[in-house]
């Protein structure tokens, strides 16, 4: 058997294709894989082709298209393609593909693919309201989802019709981060994504603060976002429930997180203190402003044009440590686990590892997610992080992809959880 491939770089995609309108948005997904150095075999549904043409996924996977297993029977396609496949994402799954799936029927290309494939399968419903609430539907998801299925949930808008509600499939940027999470995850002894996150809850912040000086101007950072986005996906393809504190993030939100959105430090300090007390984990990943105007201003800030040399004076007052306050919040308990990160550059004689270990103790949080950001890590897709203790000790380390960062984080997490004196 060959080895597991943990990214999208390289790795052999099988996409899978239902007979939905929604099968354009998969059109855009396809080139995204392909993009990240995935080599994509898309297997459309017969259904499906009267939406999208072979000739586009043809043309997008850079391969021949098959629906039927009697094509090029001499090669046993239907064997090979889902054999050979280090992922599989289904973008849109029908009611009707569902059931097929939870049944394990083999009667076409795809189907019978997804009997042989040992690698993990990634499902993007796509239903009106009305099918995806059916009970048959809901079932045969809980079903795929007890067998390690990673059945994301549907958006919640506009549908095909004059209707709205859950049921539309998530925007493609928000479909390909899934697939790169659920390479990444770890597995269990049938391939699948290992849920061991399944029953927890999640609260996790991302983003950069900003805090206004005046109605147009703020202090904000460099924050991205995706740090706290990777966490996300790869908590939910583990089977967690996530709610995602943003601050100021402007990505597709990952299908199925709860998003909160927090604009400044005290917003995001409220909506923390709301909901912590409600988790298993808290993540804060956010960059939080440690500053914030002491008066803001109601009308802009005026500059003095009689004389040059003038500027104002900035008059700035501490921001609350909502890190600090969530560890004092939950007293004796040891619920929820709280992981903070910890961005340092140096200075001073001092190493940026020195000043995390001191962080690590000075905070109290259960786990310190440290990255050195000397170099331009802002923005970027990458990461590489050290993972310390309470007591600052040196736990373990990731380097590569921001969902591998993720990942490793999780580990350390659902270990804790997995701890027997951790009682939630
Ligand atoms: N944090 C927080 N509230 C703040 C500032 C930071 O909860 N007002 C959290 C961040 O989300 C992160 C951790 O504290 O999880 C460390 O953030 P960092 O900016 O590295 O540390 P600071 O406490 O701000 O310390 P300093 O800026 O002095 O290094």
């Amino acid at each position: 058997m060959s080895s597991v491939v943990r990214t999208l770089e390289g790795a052999r995609v099988l996409v899978g294709v239902g007979g939905g309108i929604a099968a354009y948005k998969t059109a855009h997904l396809v080139r995204g894989l392909v993009a990240a150095g995935a080599d994509v075999r898309v297997l459309p549904t017969a259904s499906s082709l009267e939406f999208v043409g072979a000739a586009t996924w043809e043309a997008l996977s850079h391969h021949p298209v098959r629906t039927s297993v009697f094509e090029d029977v001499d090669e046993v396609a239907h064997v090979r393609v889902g054999q050979d496949a280090d992922l599989v994402v289904i973008a849109p799954a029908t009611a009707d593909l569902l059931a097929r799936l939870r049944i394990g029927r083999a009667d076409d290309l795809l189907t019978a693919s997804l009997l042989v494939t040992r690698a993990p399968v990634l499902v993007a419903p796509a239903m009106h309201t009305e099918m995806w609430e059916h009970p048959s539907t809901r079932e045969n998801v809980q079903v795929l989802r007890e067998r390690g299925v990673s059945v994301l949930e549907p958006a919640v808008g506009r549908l095909t019709g004059p209707d709205s509600g859950p049921g539309r499939l998530p925007e493609p940027d928000a479909l390909l981060e899934a697939a790169h999470a659920a390479i990444a995850a770890p597995r269990d002894a049938h391939g699948a994504v290992r849920r061991d996150l399944a029953g927890r809850q999640l609260l996790i912040s991302a983003g950069g603060t900003r805090e206004p000086l005046d109605p147009v101007r703020f202090l904000a950072n460099h924050s991205s976002g995706r740090q706290g986005w990777a966490l996300a996906h790869a908590a939910l393809v583990r089977g967690a429930t996530v709610r995602l504190a943003a601050a100021n993030v402007e990505l597709e939100t990952p299908p199925g997180a709860r998003r909160l959105d927090a604009g400044s430090a005290a917003e995001l300090a409220a909506v923390i203190a709301e909901h912590s007390s409600e988790v298993d984990a808290l993540i804060m990943a956010a960059a939080v402003a440690d500053f914030t105007a002491a008066d803001r201003s109601e009308s802009k800030i005026k500059k003095d044009d009689g004389d040059e040399d003038s500027v104002p004076a900035l008059a700035l007052r501490r921001t609350e440590d909502i890190l600090r306050t969530s560890v004092q919040r939950r007293g004796q308990e040891a619920r929820p686990v709280i992981i903070g990160f910890a961005a340092e550059t140096g200075g001073e004689g001092r190493s940026s590892l020195e000043l995390a270990r001191e962080k690590a103790r000075r905070k109290g949080a259960d786990l310190l997610v440290f990255n050195d950001v000397s170099g331009d890590v802002f923005g970027g897709a990458d990461n590489a992080v050290r993972i310390l203790d309470g007591r600052g000790e040196e736990i373990a380390e990731s380097a590569g992809s921001k969902i591998a960062v993720a990942h490793a984080v999780l580990d350390e997490l659902a270990g804790r959880f997995a701890d027997v004196s951790w009682t939630p």
